[in-house]
């Protein structure tokens, strides 16, 4: 059985919904919030993670509802919203945690990788803002937290999700300013290199590259899911009820040292004005 650093029964009788809960930190967010007593209702594109998630809450006795959602279809978010007011009557609180990206130097992104990048970090995640404002949140309040990634000085290999999280993080600021008035706070998490089941996707060689990666990190060691769970839930839970509009790091004090495995290459290509 999962056991959470924070209160027993923090968010009793809250219902949260949590994107991108089939796996990595998705899973591990939903599992902790669960086991502090919320409904939780997890979303994504492949119901049988979804199930497979599902199932280890209710082991952990907790309550969970899965539901196939494309946040990229404003259509279907709205239903997904629409759907979880009828089940669960209420929606406390929403985690934005649904993301994907691709390696590539930016060069080589066309149009349909770069949309399909975008619409998903970027415009999905306001699409289910948007939602979770109408159905509830703007009579009742609620708290809002968004995944974004460490992109503080750029993200070389992934200029899509970099573009869309920094994007993210002035939509967290711009509906924390716009939607305070009803009760709500919007935050954002940002992890740095997390030791996620998400990991496993990348080819071998880039997996050999990423276990290097942690000399560069002044924690000299990758995060752990539940690190960025724990920030989560605190940014969710009354202990944050003065706080909207931040993006905390959960990076160990990576996005302050080195640039994690990126090297310019060898050139003189710049001119120089005297
Ligand atoms: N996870 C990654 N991409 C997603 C999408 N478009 N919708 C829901 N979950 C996702």
């Amino acid at each position: 059985m999962l056991r959470s650093i924070f209160r027993e029964g923090l968010f009793e009788g809250q219902v949260i919904l949590v994107s991108g809960g089939g796996s990595g930190i998705g899973r591990s967010i939903a599992r902790e919030l669960a086991v502090l007593g919320a409904t939780v209702i997890i979303c994504g594109r492949t119901l049988e993670k979804l199930d497979t998630v599902k199932a280890e809450i209710e082991a952990d006795g907790g309550k969970a509802h899965s539901a196939v959602c494309n946040i990229r279809d404003e259509e279907r978010v709205k239903q997904l919203f629409a759907q979880t007011l009828q089940k669960c009557g209420r929606l406390d609180a929403l985690v934005n945690n649904a993301g994907g990206q691709f390696l590539s130097p930016a060069e080589a992104i066309n149009v349909k990788g770069w949309n399909a990048v975008i619409e998903t970090n970027l415009t999905g995640t306001f699409f289910m803002c948007k939602a979770a404002h109408h159905v509830w949140m703007k009579e009742h309040g609620g708290a809002i937290v968004n995944i974004v990634a460490d992109m503080w000085r750029g993200f070389p290999n992934m200029a899509h999700t970099g573009a869309a999280r920094a994007g993210v993080v002035n939509l967290t600021q711009t509906l924390a300013l716009e939607w305070a008035h009803y009760a709500i706070r919007v935050n954002a998490v940002a992890p740095g290199l997390i030791n996620s089941s998400g990991m496993s996707k990348y080819p071998p060689e880039v997996q050999t590259l990423i276990q290097q990666l942690p000399r560069d990190i002044p924690a000299r060691r990758m995060g752990t899911e539940r690190e960025v769970a724990a920030a989560v839930t605190f940014l969710l839970s009354p202990a944050a009820a003065f706080i909207s509009g931040e993006t905390l790091k959960v990076d160990g004090a990576g996005s302050l040292y080195r640039l994690q495995g990126y090297v310019i290459p060898e050139h003189t290509a710049w001119e120089s004005y005297e």
